[in-house]
């Protein structure tokens, strides 16, 4: 199959062209299009046709006990969707969406299994992407979207990295420039009391209990350095945003990090890569056999959440051996950045 890339202006995009025809027709059809978010790009199939959705979990190489987000246009197909919106989850969609806030919800019984993993309730957003939002609008649907990477990889922030991943694979990708957020959405499931957040996104946790008051938050998340827990997003147990080469994570008191990873990078006969704050280069600048990646500043961790994924695909394109990154602290987006990271070391930290 050959795989088309259609650029689409993100902000002013219109499904109405003959190129962009085909895009509809595609989706109707039953086929998949790759399209940007404002988190990361997103792999979408109409969310009611059961065969579209299936075709979603072959393309990604993805287990099928994994569901998918469901992605929506406006208040009234959210209403269409669910048996019931609790008066907090209304609270935080008013103020949040449309971004970067999944919730999770009962399901009506005309969203297929395929969609769901199997069950009960269906993870619901609105994205903050007018390209995404027109192409739900325009198709009068609601889309199931994953990350557009194949499974086990970083998710993909641009339309190369979907290219990278699914050349051949799809149909359709649509080019609308880099992801704003860089990191997926926060994910809050409110079937359960208080509600729990199950993935750590930009949207943080002062900022959720700001307008809903206590959350939860799934203990695997708090565990998860150490891999204890089931976390209850099917999604969040597998191996995940992995780079060839091995991954250490060197998290501590910032002295201690720096020599430690200077060390570690000294006594290595392999290319090492080392990933860290724009703060932190010039400590690491002149060793040899080495690549420095910034990440963004660490005063700022927005510039790292959207830097990150396209770090450890770049690890690869430099065809680093092993890669020592520095640690980041647990809070605010921190928490979202330190989970994709432990994911992507396979839970290999060194505390120093
Ligand atoms: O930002 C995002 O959320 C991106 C963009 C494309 O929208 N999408 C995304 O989808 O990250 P995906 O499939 O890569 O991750 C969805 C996560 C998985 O961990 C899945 O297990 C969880 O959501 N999930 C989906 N439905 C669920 C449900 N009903 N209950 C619990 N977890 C659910
Ligand atoms: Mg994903």
């Amino acid at each position: 199959m050959q795989t088309k890339v259609i650029q689409i202006n993100k902000e002013n995009p219109s499904f109405e062209n003959v190129d962009t025809e085909e895009i509809i027709k595609a989706i109707q059809k039953g086929d998949l299009v790759g399209c940007p978010t404002e988190t990361v790009y997103g792999l979408c199939a109409n969310a009611l046709d059961d065969e579209a959705v299936k075709k979603i979990y072959v393309a990604k190489g993805r287990p099928s006990d994994n569901p998918l987000i469901l992605h929506i246009c406006d208040y009234d197909m959210l209403v269409s969707l669910v048996t019931n919106i609790p008066e907090n989850a209304k609270k935080l969609v008013d103020s949040l969406w449309p971004g970067p806030l999944t919730i999770i919800l009962n399901k009506k019984d005309f969203i297929p299994y395929s969609t769901t993993g199997g069950l009960d309730t269906v993870a619901i957003r609105m994205p903050n992407n007018n390209i995404m939002l027109n192409l739900i609008k325009t198709c009068g649907l609601p889309l199931a979207a994953p990350s557009a990477n194949l499974s086990g990889k970083p998710s993909p922030t641009s339309a190369n990295h979907v290219y990278e991943d699914l050349q051949g694979i799809i149909p359709y990708i649509i080019d609308g420039g880099d992801c704003d957020y860089g990191v997926e959405s926060t994910i809050v499931d409110f079937t359960v009391t208080p509600p729990m957040v199950l993935r750590p996104g930009s949207i943080t946790i002062p900022m959720l209990e700001k307008i809903i008051g206590e959350v939860d938050i799934d203990k695997s998340l708090i565990d998860f350095a150490f891999n204890t827990s089931t976390p209850k997003a099917p999604g969040m147990k597998y191996k995940h945003y992995s780079p060839l080469c091995k991954v250490t994570i060197v998290q501590g008191i910032p002295s201690n990090v720096t020599s430690k990873i200077i060390n570690l990078a000294q006594s290595s006969n392999k290319t090492v890569g080392i990933l860290c704050t724009n703060e932190k280069e010039r400590f690491y600048d002149s060793l040899s056999n080495v690549k420095v990646f910034t990440l963004g500043s660490s005063t700022d961790l927005k510039t790292i959440t959207k830097s990150l994924f396209k770090t450890l695909r770049l690890l690869d394109e430099y065809k680093i051996e092993i890669a020592y990154c520095e640690g980041f602290s647990y809070d605010d987006e921190g928490l979202a950045i330190m989970n994709r990271l432990i994911k992507a070391s396979g839970h290999n930290i060194i505390e120093v």
